[in-house]
């Protein structure tokens, strides 16, 4: 196993796809999910604090052995004044929530249709789900179409993301909706990106006016713009009640801590109090986009395509060492080919922060952009030079 765990690591070294998990240090934060910056927000603190006074520092099992405590409650309330839907259930993370979902969703009679551009976290629900599946090219209505009419079995679920999380781009919510109630089929909705950020912080469903369609359930994550940790499945009240019943990481796992549940009830609350707050990071969004060069995205996600994920990796390198966190993206976090810089912006960025953080940016991929055109053009001038006509 030891030359084995070499063997691989010196290829991941060889092809730029190595990772580590370098310490944080100050940096100006062009990467993290904390869109909002409520992670460090004193309410949420307060709220999380108070929490672990009251019912200690763990969950102590599964909700089906030790019931469901206040915070948990108190957090799937929340969720559902923020978002519309009439009822949620917490997960320990996002990732629990997509896997507990789709598998409690699927089996031989359920068809899953899934956007080729979503999360890991849903691949793998598909994939423990062991339904018939179909990945459909992103953003593609026409083949989701195609593959409801197609179906054989009784049941289908078609499922994206409403922000997607390395793009950056949106799905079109309400004409998916719409084939779904043709084809008496479920959408079920990846709001990671798009809760506390789009309609005004209450998601990208609430905004299509589609919360609380049966057709219609979504997943939530506390990690990102709501500054927690923690997930949760929102739908119809009946989805909830077969979740509790059969989905293995709700039943088979402890449940989300205390301490981060009554963190995401409270970050829940304000966005919900303070629409301000995501019209904020849009701003800045849009300011990061157009300063960074690119095409301005549905959400806070910015995304930068970079030929190979070596390059991908030195740049990203190179503005650590200028004091600018990005996100690298290679796989198999994105599919081959399709390496790329992720920055994300965040309500809360300083103007000064903006300011520098896209600077340097924009300084780094235009050296980039000029060091490849230079290569490139002295390979066409060699090969002139060996090839002469
Ligand atoms: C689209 C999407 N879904 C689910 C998850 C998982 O959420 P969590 O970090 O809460 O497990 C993520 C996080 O990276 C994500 O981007």
């Amino acid at each position: 196993m030891d030359a084995w765990l070499h063997s691989r690591a010196e290829v991941r070294e060889r092809r730029g796809l190595q990772r580590s998990a370098t310490p944080q240090g100050t940096v100006i934060d062009l990467a993290s999910n904390d869109y909002l910056g409520l992670s460090a927000d004193a309410r949420v603190i307060e709220a999380s604090t108070q929490a672990l006074h009251d019912h200690g520092a763990g969950a102590r099992a599964s909700r089906v052995v030790c019931g469901t405590n206040q915070a948990h409650q108190y957090l799937e309330e929340q969720l559902c004044l923020l978002t519309g839907h009439d009822s949620a259930l917490a997960f320990s993370s996002g990732y629990t929530a997509n896997l507990g979902v789709l598998a409690a969703l699927g089996g031989p009679g359920t068809l899953m249709i899934f956007d080729a551009h979503v999360h890991a976290s849903l691949r793998d629900g598909i994939k423990l789900s062991r339904s018939p599946a179909v990945e459909v090219p992103h953003n593609d209505l026409n083949a989701i179409a195609a593959a409801l009419a197609g179906r054989t079995q009784p049941r289908a679920v078609v499922v994206l993301e409403s922000i997607y999380s390395v793009l950056g781009d949106a799905a079109d919510l309400a004409a998916a909706a719409g084939l779904c109630a043709t084809y008496d089929a479920l959408l079920l909705v990846d709001e990671a990106h798009g809760i506390g950020v789009a309609g005004g912080g209450r998601g990208a469903v609430a905004a299509a006016g589609l919360a609380g369609s049966v057709h219609v359930a979504a997943t939530a994550t506390l990690s990102k713009a709501l500054g927690s940790q923690g997930g949760a499945v929102l739908g119809s009240t009946l989805l909830r009640e077969h979740l509790v019943n059969t989905a293995r990481t709700f039943i088979f796992d402890t449940a989300l801590a205390p301490a981060a549940a009554a963190a995401g009830a409270r970050a829940a609350a304000i966005v919900r109090e303070e629409p301000g707050l995501a019209a904020a990071l849009l701003r800045n969004a849009e300011v990061l986009a157009q300063r960074c060069g690119v095409a301005p995205s549905a959400g806070a996600v910015q995304s930068v395509p970079v030929g190979s994920a070596a390059l991908a990796a030195e740049i990203a390198t190179e503005l650590r060492l200028e004091g600018v966190s990005v996100g690298c993206f290679r796989p198999p976090s994105v599919p081959d080919g399709v390496s790329r810089l992720r920055l994300t912006a965040r309500g809360n960025l300083t103007a000064q922060e903006l300011d520098t953080g896209t600077t340097a940016v924009a300084r780094v991929l235009a050296a980039a952009n000029s060091a490849a055109e230079n290569s490139a053009m002295a390979s066409i001038n060699h090969g002139k030079a060996s090839n002469p006509a």
